[in-house]
């Protein structure tokens, strides 16, 4: 994340927007543009001394530079979200080396008439402006859930081949889990709300995407390269995949598993990493892990014969995320935590079931309010956390779900308890159960 400060954010987006403005009225030549153009590349210069790139664009109708969300814009910066909107642009990153010329250049494709985003996309490319990258709106707008959906399908056909007697291939795991890599990399709370998504239906695909979602969060928040949230997607995805060599009735049972039932499922974990080891591309270490992801940081889970082997981080980050989505779903035999519950809950396992320091930074990483947590406002509103805030815990980006009347929103847009600027839109008195609210989470992130 880079180091802008407000003012700098507004700045520009005022330049840009006025001198995209003005090439409707001047040439580009014309001195009414070369005078703000120079400006905007000193912005730009000044801004990328310091930060590799500066990104900007539109989320939910509202304009934001890089950490700065522009919740009540001046008239400057709405004609630029709208030019935004118009052209189907959902972002734009402008990286250091950008000359002059072309930010002449994208301020000119912004001014045209009916040149949409894939379009100008094209055209920076034609020119070879490397400087200066375009994402298209419907990219984006399917973008992490496309993958997520992608995923579903992916764990679905692991599960079908293993049941099929086949070796499942790791080439598509990988793939999907690159795709997810890219954007975590950008933001590692960018996933958070997809590991909301729960489909009681579906437990077991869902409850494998979801713990691969969080352990790549995790990973990333962690500080671990790429290759490293790689491994803990592709551990989180298949962590419970020797789960079919388990008899079904035993996996299903609603009520307490006998003894001999739950040695049964205690066996999960080896038949996982037996069935990992085959698969190409997929590293020993994650096979490792995903023996380990039950074997507990007290070393007195199963399977009892691993208790000694070792095991590393991976296997940890794993457990975290598992007990977080276990806990927070609904099963037949449960009834779901709300997310700060399940935070609460995991401390205290911590040290015992799970490690303490990655505990830790988990509930770091989720904030003092957690994405999916529905939480009431001063104004009596009902909203929905969609992510955290780490610059002020007490003010995460929010959805109104339901207005001071008592009503549904149907289609809520994100917004900043507090904005940039300092006003306040609301501040949050408590936290809400969303079974006594009825309210289906997954559908709002
Ligand atoms: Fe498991
Ligand atoms: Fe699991």
């Amino acid at each position: 994340m880079g180091t802008i400060t407000l003012q700098n954010a507004q700045r520009l987006v005022t330049l840009i927007s006025g001198a995209t403005k003005g090439l409707h009225l001047y040439p580009v030549g014309h001195p009414a543009i070369m005078q703000p153009l120079q400006e905007i590349y000193a912005g730009c210069q000044g801004i990328l001394a310091t930060s590799p790139e500066i990104r900007m664009g539109v989320i939910d109708g509202i304009l934001f530079v890089e950490e700065h969300l522009f919740v009540t814009p001046s008239p400057a910066m709405t004609e630029l979200a709208d030019r935004f909107l118009e052209k189907e642009i959902s972002g734009l990153t402008i990286c250091r080396g950008v000359s002059r010329e072309d930010l002449g250049f994208l301020i000119s494709l912004l001014a045209q008439k009916g040149v949409c985003g894939a379009e100008m996309a094209r055209k920076l490319e034609e020119r070879q402006i490397t400087s200066i990258k375009l994402k298209v709106a419907e990219e984006e707008a399917g973008g992490a859930l496309e993958t997520y959906g992608q995923a579903l399908d992916v764990i679905r056909d692991v599960i079908k081949d293993i049941e099929m007697g086949r070796i499942p291939s790791g080439g598509k795991v990988i793939g999907v889990v690159k795709k997810l890599v890219t954007l975590t990399m950008q933001d590692p709370t960018t996933l958070l709300g997809l590991s909301m998504i729960k489909d009681y239906d579906n437990y077991t695909f869902n409850h494998s995407v979801n713990v691969g979602v969080l352990a790549m969060s995790l990973t990333a928040s962690l500080g671990f390269d790429q290759a490293g949230i790689e491994e803990a997607g592709i551990a989180g995805f298949l962590h419970d995949v020797g789960k079919t060599q388990v008899d079904r009735q035993i996996l299903n049972k609603p009520g307490k598993l006998s003894a001999a039932e739950f040695d049964e499922m205690k066996k999960h974990p080896e038949f996982g990493a037996k069935i990992i080891s085959e698969m190409d591309g997929v590293s020993p270490q994650i096979a490792q892990a995903v023996l380990g992801h039950h074997i507990r940081n007290n070393r007195l889970g199963y399977p009892e014969w691993a208790r000694k082997l070792p095991f590393d981080t991976l296997s940890e980050i794993i457990a975290v995320a598992d007990c977080y989505d276990a806990i927070t779903t609904l099963r037949v035999y449960q009834n779901p935590l709300n997310p700060k519950a399940a935070l609460d809950q995991m401390r205290t396992l911590a040290g015992s079931y799970l490690d303490s320091n990655m505990v830790q930074r988990f509930v770091e990483m989720m904030g003092k309010y957690p994405v999916g947590t529905l939480v009431r406002l001063d104004n009596n509103e009902i909203a929905l956390v969609v992510r955290p805030n780490p610059a002020n815990q007490e003010a995460p980006i929010i959805k109104v779900v339901i207005n001071a009347a008592g009503e549904m929103v149907a289609e809520p847009p994100m917004l900043r308890l507090v904005n940039d600027a300092g006003n306040r839109y609301a501040s949050i008195v408590t936290v809400v159960d969303p079974l006594l609210k009825n309210i289906d989470v997954g559908r709002y992130l």
